[in-house]
């Protein structure tokens, strides 16, 4: 009968274990320490009790090593018990170089989700098992929460910036979807599966289905239609920074002040050009502010990112080459 009430979600990702071993510590340490003393108080009530009317308490003093003990002991258990905490933490939301990375955006009422080759979802999303995944999200709206009780994983989806998850689902299923904070009128129908597949059924799923362009594409598509291309070029850096390999690296600002980039900077770059000026250009970028779905400058910046990596590649073929690659002369 027990087992049909689900107190506990199962254990479907690779953090889930570790989660769940520090949950159940620290709830084991919390229920100990709180019977412990609550169980001294009703003892000393009892065994120090007033026995009659004209009785004066005595002053009590402890021993200084017993102060010392019941001193030292839980601070080393807290701080054990933080250097522990801090460690998932740092691991739950410090993706994995080799993740894989979806978008996802929120809206009242739904998930709409985008797979690196381009499949979109609405409120389902089909993921390889064994394989880490990170969620890049944003919300078109309000603040919604990404909640996969199965994963372990939680986290809010705000307007205007990007959040991430990641996970590595560990069993073949479908784990129920969650938004985890309230949103409106049908918050709680705001909900979806992520169905873990084996990677080559995965891989069958997602050859059986009309992909469109990869996201990558899509971004270099709207690049070109944005016209960021007549500004950003890759061979000049005279009226905008060159994008390639930018992503991941500090950039200096006017007046001060430097950044690592990355989605948020870029973001933040495309919607408020003139809020961090990139030392040594002038404020003549227009925004983007409402002349592009949050999908679009998603892509976008998926598309900038893979510059990144393009770069460095070719960083590597220019040095070993001593003549300069021809550039085509434009008026
Ligand atoms: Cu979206 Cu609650």
């Amino acid at each position: 009968m027990w087992k049909n009430v689900p107190f506990f979600p199962e254990q479907a990702s690779t953090l889930a274990g570790e989660v769940d071993a520090l949950y159940f510590t620290f709830l084991g340490i919390s229920v100990f320490f709180g019977l412990l003393v609550a169980g001294l108080v009703v003892f000393f009530a009892i065994r120090f009790r007033r026995r009659s009317e004209d009785e004066i308490g005595r002053p009590e003093k402890a021993g200084i090593w017993l102060e010392i003990i019941w001193s030292v002991i839980p601070l080393a258990i807290l701080l054990a018990m933080f250097a522990w905490g801090a460690k998932v933490y740092v691991q739950a939301f410090r993706p994995p170089g080799n993740a894989i990375e979806y978008f996802v955006t929120a809206k009242q009422w739904m998930w709409k989700f985008q797979h690196p080759q381009g499949n979109r979802e609405i409120n389902n999303l089909h993921v390889p098992l064994g394989q880490p995944i990170r969620l890049t999200m944003t919300s078109e709206d309000v603040i919604h929460s990404f909640f996969v009780p199965a994963f372990r994983v939680k986290a809010d989806v705000l307007p205007g910036r990007y959040t991430t998850v990641w996970f590595e689902a560990s069993k073949v299923g479908t784990f129920h979807l969650f938004c985890a904070e309230y949103c409106g009128a049908e918050h709680s129908m705001m909900g979806g599966s992520i169905i873990v597949m084996e990677p080559a059924d995965y891989e069958m799923w997602l050859a059986g289905r009309d992909s469109g362009p990869s996201v990558i594409a899509s971004g270099e598509e709207l690049f070109k239609l944005k016209a960021c291309n007549t500004c950003h070029r890759s061979d000049s850096a005279t009226l905008a920074p060159i994008l390639h390999g930018v992503f991941g690296e500090e950039v200096e600002f006017e007046g001060g002040g430097t950044q690592i980039v990355d989605e948020n900077y870029l973001r933040e770059s495309i919607m408020n050009p003139t809020a961090k000026l990139v030392k040594g250009y002038k404020p003549l970028m227009p925004t983007y502010k409402g002349q592009m779905t949050e999908d679009e400058v998603l892509q976008l910046i998926g598309y900038i990112k893979s510059l990144a990596s393009d770069a460095k590649e070719d960083h590597g073929a220019v040095s070993d080459s001593s003549s300069p690659d021809p550039v085509p002369d434009e008026g």
